[in-house]
């Protein structure tokens, strides 16, 4: 695929088969971790739209894992000059689906510089849920400047810009099954 802005996918990092296995890890754990309880899986628009459904759907294969589960969504927009990348980000959050005294994981895609986690956080703990845990199907640990605890991580991925799996480059590639480092002319791509 080659698109106008001169970008084309690159080299494959994780194929289908390895992120099923990961997010099949991460099931492992969660159900293990919420047995017994009520959980809410809040996935972050629109990069962990796939991962979000994937792993609702790997819980549900699980024995012994939460009694009970609901999918919801949050949409991060960016705003201003530099966008997420300087932390310049609002939450929309659907207010019929409340949050206090649930547990709560929040479910997305990448964890890069972590401004985005760390806003989430904050507003989420406003909502003053039972218990607030965060699942990263990707980290990006070389690229971080808010310490932000990730509960579980699924897979450590270098500091290249990446695209499959819900990831974008201008909300172009989202929907490739697999993930690949993005091929560009000149600096790296900031996240949109
Ligand atoms: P941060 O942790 O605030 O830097 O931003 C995380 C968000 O930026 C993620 O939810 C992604 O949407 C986006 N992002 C970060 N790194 C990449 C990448 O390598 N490819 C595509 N999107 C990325
Ligand atoms: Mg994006």
């Amino acid at each position: 695929m080659n698109l106008a802005d001169g970008t084309t996918v690159g080299r494959l990092l994780h194929s289908p088969s390895e992120i099923a296995a990961a997010i099949d890890r991460l099931a492992g754990r969660i159900a293990a971790d919420y047995r017994g309880k009520p959980v809410v899986l809040l996935g972050v628009l629109k990069g962990a739209l796939y991962l979000t459904v994937d792993l609702s759907r790997a819980l549900a294969q699980r024995a012994d894992g939460p009694s009970e589960i609901v999918v919801d969504y949050v949409c991060v927009v960016s705003y201003g000059p530099g966008g997420r990348s300087r932390g310049k980000v609002r939450l929309l959050l659907d207010e019929a689906v409340p949050l206090e005294g649930r547990h709560v994981l929040i479910v997305e895609d990448i964890a890069d510089n972590g401004l985005t986690l760390d806003f989430i956080g904050a507003f989420l703990r406003e909502r003053r849920p039972a218990s607030l845990r965060v699942c990263v199907l990707f980290d990006k640990p070389s690229r971080r400047r808010v310490a932000v605890p990730l509960d579980y991580v699924g897979l450590t991925v270098p500091d290249t810009f990446i695209v499959g799996y819900g990831l974008d480059h201008q909300e172009r590639y989202r929907n490739l099954p697999y993930v690949a480092e993005l091929e560009y002319q000149g600096s790296q791509p900031e996240p949109t």
